[in-house]
């Protein structure tokens, strides 16, 4: 799993290798390492933890050297330990890969190499796939480029799993091979030199030029040229790209943390989803992106919602906002599950898959399996030319600007306006009126202005967060659209701040998770004026009938709440495909204030990262 940065070219590889990692540091930090080719020396630095860490072991002892390969972990075979940080090694020492995927057969091949007399440093699948290469190189007489990229075809035929990998070998100067199978994998090409790299973020500020590779291709990269094979050893076709981003900075503006800055852009974010995107002569929603007729839209019968955790809840959510606007049957499925599930599809479902990073395996795979199987499939992503906004059929880019903190803030509510502007969209063509639908417009336009309304609760909610910050466990509830919201209350507040915090359809309480309630565990209720607000206060009389404190989230102005709850915070006044959206920033906030009364490290918890690029 992780981040891989390589170079090769005229220039000292280190700070090249360095900002790369920085800007791939969402793909995992749990340690960091780099390998440099100074002639035909190789030397290595590894650091447990953040990319600064390597950065002051680097400073510490520099090293030199215009070749080099580099990596962000997040482990998965093996503890966090330097050992099993990346670059791993060969029996030579004279082999060095960085690895990004799983190596599914590595305990057999480790087996079969020891027994041949390799002895192993760490406990991971990728120091097995080093030694492969190292034994296939070592096999032949020649040790060229050619014998370089033969020995990686060797030994990549024998794994089972995925892989994005970069090799550099002692003997070989000035050259590095690269090879693909279901982590993404981009080559950079400068002007004498070439850069080698997970996603475009970490080689933009070099070069704008890329070829994205496909699976089961393998790239040999020098300073002045490169070429693309295939595993089975045929050359393979190419076409370099432009990439248009460029290297977006992040800054925290003066914020303590990147999540307090980026919940706090969510106003212009929201914006930023909406602009263009509705029509008044018309009352709908456009989505130009989606690559489909109104006609191809009419024809559609179902619709299937897939992501993983944040973007999951946002798929829940958009579940009971489409249908309730489009009346459509929505289904929603976690994409790990959906990748294996025989889910029937019949004709006519369109596939949306949500995406802040557009690089998630579980929701990539997801992905292929619906299109293998004929589906049309779209991507809501944030991060463009991610490999799922290039691999979909079409889709909707959120516009939610560069997150940086792991928490996901302002993408949800930006998949959320995205997942309403569908809603509408497919509302108009399946039964909405044109006063209906200029009435969702209105309402949508005034959506950033509500969202900052709500952001100047913020005082109030650092205040009850200090007082509940010890509590132990957390109990979050709605109802309809506001239990996805539940769910994702709680999953922040875990993520950031490490509390037991379960989610909950109000209703179901009773049915078993009453049992935790006690006046050591704080029930947060999202219980807005809608259909369903008397419901909801019985719920709250319940927990509060077995001495559970509650904070409910309420319309403002809701006398009736604030004599259930032991304190209040208020939602401005909104229709009910809204306040699931609304709801959403107090309880970003709470987690915040929470985590930072309890000196957490907000930014990266711990055994988080931002995209999970292994399923
Ligand atoms: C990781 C992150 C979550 C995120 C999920 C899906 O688990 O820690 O915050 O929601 O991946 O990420 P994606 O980039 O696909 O939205």
């Amino acid at each position: 799993m992780c981040g891989i940065v390589g170079y090769v070219g005229g220039a000292e590889a280190v700070p090249i290798l360095l900002s790369g990692l920085r800007r791939l540091e969402y793909r995992g930090y749990d340690s960091a390492g780099v390998a440099v080719l100074d002639g035909g020396r190789l030397a290595t630095r590894k650091a447990v933890g953040r990319i600064a860490n390597l950065e002051r072991a680097l400073s510490e002892e520099p090293l030199t050297g215009k070749a080099g390969i580099s990596h962000t972990r997040w482990a998965t075979h093996g503890g966090v330990t330097e050992a099993n940080a990346h670059p791993h090694f060969d029996q030579s020492g004279k082999l060095a890969l960085v690895h990004n995927g799983v190596i599914e057969n590595h305990l057999a091949l480790r087996a079969q190499l020891e027994a041949k007399g390799h002895i192993f440093h760490s406990q991971t699948d990728t120091e097995v796939l080093a030694h492969l290469v190292g034994a296939a190189f070592d096999a032949q007489d020649a040790e060229s480029p050619e014998a370089l990229v033969e020995a990686v075809r060797v030994a990549l035929r024998q794994v089972t799993g995925t892989y994005g990998v970069a090799v550099i070998h002692a003997n070989v100067p000035g050259t590095m091979v690269g090879a693909r199978r279901g982590s993404p994998l981009v080559l950079g090409v400068g002007r004498d030199e070439h850069f080698l790299a997970s996603d475009v973020s970490a080689i933009v500020a070099h070069t704008r030029e890329v070829v994205y590779l496909n699976d089961h291709e393998i790239v040999a990269l020098r300073g002045n040229g490169f070429d693309i094979s295939t595993l089975a050893g045929t050359d393979a076709t190419f076409q370099i790209s432009r990439v248009e981003q460029g290297a977006e900075d992040a800054d925290r503006g003066g914020y303590a943390h990147y999540m307090l800055k980026e919940i706090h852009e969510q106003p212009g974010a929201t914006r930023d989803a909406l602009r263009g995107r509705l029509s008044r002569e018309e009352a709908t929603a456009k989505l130009g992106g989606l690559n489909m007729t109104n006609a191809q839209l009419r024809d559609v019968e179902r619709i299937v919602l897939c992501g993983c955790g944040t973007a999951f809840h946002a798929a829940m959510a958009g579940e009971y906002i489409i249908e309730s606007l489009a009346r459509l049957p929505v289904e929603c499925e976690i994409a790990s599950e959906l990748r294996y599930r025989n889910l029937p599809m019949a004709r006519g479902t369109l596939v949306f898959v949500i995406s802040q990073s557009g690089e998630t395996a579980d929701t990539l795979a997801a992905l292929r399996e619906c299109r293998r199987k004929g589906h049309r499939v779209l991507g809501i992503c944030n991060n463009v030319a991610s490999t799922i906004a290039r691999e979909s059929d079409g889709g909707v880019y959120m516009h939610a600007g560069l997150e940086v903190g792991v928490a996901a803030t302002k993408s949800f509510t930006s998949q959320l306006t995205v997942l309403t502007l569908l809603g509408l969209l497919l509302g108009r063509i399946h039964g909405l009126s044109c006063a209906e639908g200029m009435e969702i417009l209105k309402a949508l336009e005034s959506l950033p202005d509500l969202v900052t309304k709500t952001l100047e609760q913020e005082s109030r909610i650092a205040e009850i967060a200090r007082k509940y910050a010890h509590a132990r466990n957390f109990l979050f509830m709605g109802r309809q659209a506001n239990y996805p919201i539940a769910l994702e209350g709680a999953l922040k507040l875990k993520e950031v701040s490490y509390i037991a915090a379960s989610g909950h359809p109000s209703a179901e309480l009773k049915h078993g998770v009453i049992a935790l309630v006690s006046a050591e565990t704080p029930s947060v209720c999202i219980a807005p004026r809608d259909a369903v607000f008397e419901k909801n206060l019985a719920n709250i009389e319940e927990v509060r009938a077995r001495g559970g404190p509650v904070i409910a989230l309420g319309t403002e102005g809701d006398g009736d709440l604030a004599k259930v709850a032991d304190d209040v915070i208020s939602l401005p006044q909104a229709p009910e495909y809204l306040t699931p959206l609304l709801a959403t920033i107090p309880l970003q906030l709470l987690a915040y204030h929470i985590a930072v009364t309890l000196g957490r490290d907000v930014d990266k918890p711990r055994n988080l990262a931002k995209s999970v690029t292994v399923e």
